[in-house]
């Protein structure tokens, strides 16, 4: 069985499955990543090819604290305020690499910054510190499909390729990191993500939300993502009959087949953690398309309606 429950004994065997360069499905707190030996290069082959990943999107690099993080990038005083500040938590920082960097080279692209976070999660925290080495760990589902949020998700995108899944539940936030280039003079976010735009600029005053340089420097961005199978239209409150609505809030339509309701009481970070379950559930269903109402587009709404725009332009 792939998936398995946290215990003692489970994350030690976790942890030694990666040292000799296996792959483990790992709960962090934004969404399920597929965990690898950052400093080993099999390793890293195997993630960007059990993903189908495109060589030239680098991976994000997990590990345990702001030293460990130190290790591995070089730290100014703005990056430094903010680890101190967010970490743990669903900020990933693009950092200059570390002058004895020991992420190798096809995890970072062969950039030479590296995107590194300390997921908010005990279960990815343990395992860090059981494998003893820091973990590149991208979404855990195909390249271009959805995000995994349940440990049921991962084990669906890849059945048999991947061994060991470790439960931690359903993801408490629910969509990716907030990434954040600090790698030269302009902070500019990359990918909104758990953590809002005003959080950061209330620590480190002027931000720069996806800059004409976003796409140059975040390869990722080029690609698609977050897409299900079935075609999405946005911003309706008004869903055609073979099509399920995706409900936000008190006020939603009656007399329609199939609703999900984010968020009831109209509070984004609960909408949030439910994004990819509801998607995940209205694409293996019999519906022909997904409908989804007005969501406000502020805080952790921004990395919602950034998702949401990717997937509907797929669709
Ligand atoms: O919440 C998350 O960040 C999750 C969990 C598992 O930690 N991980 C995740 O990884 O979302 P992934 O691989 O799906 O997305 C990583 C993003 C991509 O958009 C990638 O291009 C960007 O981070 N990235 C990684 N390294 C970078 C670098 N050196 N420069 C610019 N962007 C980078
Ligand atoms: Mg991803």
């Amino acid at each position: 069985m792939a998936v398995l429950s946290v215990s003692p004994e489970t994350l030690s065997e976790a942890g030694r499955h990666l040292r000799s360069g296996g792959l483990v499905g790992l709960p962090t707190e934004t969404v399920y990543g597929l965990a690898g030996d950052a400093t080993n290069p099999s390793a890293i082959a195997a993630i960007f090819e059990l993903k189908s990943r495109p060589a030239d999107n680098p991976l994000i690099i997990h590990v345990a604290d702001l030293a460990g993080a130190k290790r591995i990038a070089r730290f100014d005083v703005r990056a430094e305020y903010l680890a101190k500040r967010l970490w743990p938590g669903a900020l990933t920082l693009v950092l200059p690499k570390s002058a004895d960097c020991p992420v190798v080279s096809a995890a970072r692209a062969g950039l030479d910054t590296v995107a590194v976070r300390v997921p908010d999660h005990p279960v990815a925290l343990q395992l860090i510190q059981a494998a003893g080495t820091p973990l590149a760990a991208p979404s855990a589902n195909r390249s271009g499909e959805l995000s995994p949020t349940t440990a049921e998700h991962v084990a669906a995108s890849f059945g048999k390729r991947l061994a060991m899944i470790l439960d931690g539940g359903p993801c408490r936030v629910g969509v990716e990191s907030t990434v954040l280039d600090l790698s030269g003079p302009d902070a500019v976010i990359l990918r909104p993500g758990g953590i809002s735009a005003d959080t950061i600029s209330a620590s480190i005053g002027e931000l720069i939300e996806r800059g004409a340089g976003a796409v140059a420097r975040s390869p990722g961005l080029r690609h698609v993502h977050y897409a299900p199978r079935l075609p999405l239209r946005l911003d309706t409150d008004d869903p055609h009959p073979m099509e399920a609505l995706i409900a936000f809030g008190r006020e939603v339509p009656e007399g329609f087949g199939t609703v999900i309701n984010l968020s009831p009481r109209g509070d984004l970070r609960e909408a949030a953690s439910n994004l990819y379950a509801a998607l995940h559930e209205i694409d293996q269903g019999p519906w022909r398309g997904i409908a989804v109402m007005p969501i406000p587009n502020q805080g952790i709404g921004i990395a919602i309606n950034d998702r949401l725009r990717r997937a509907a332009a797929r669709g």
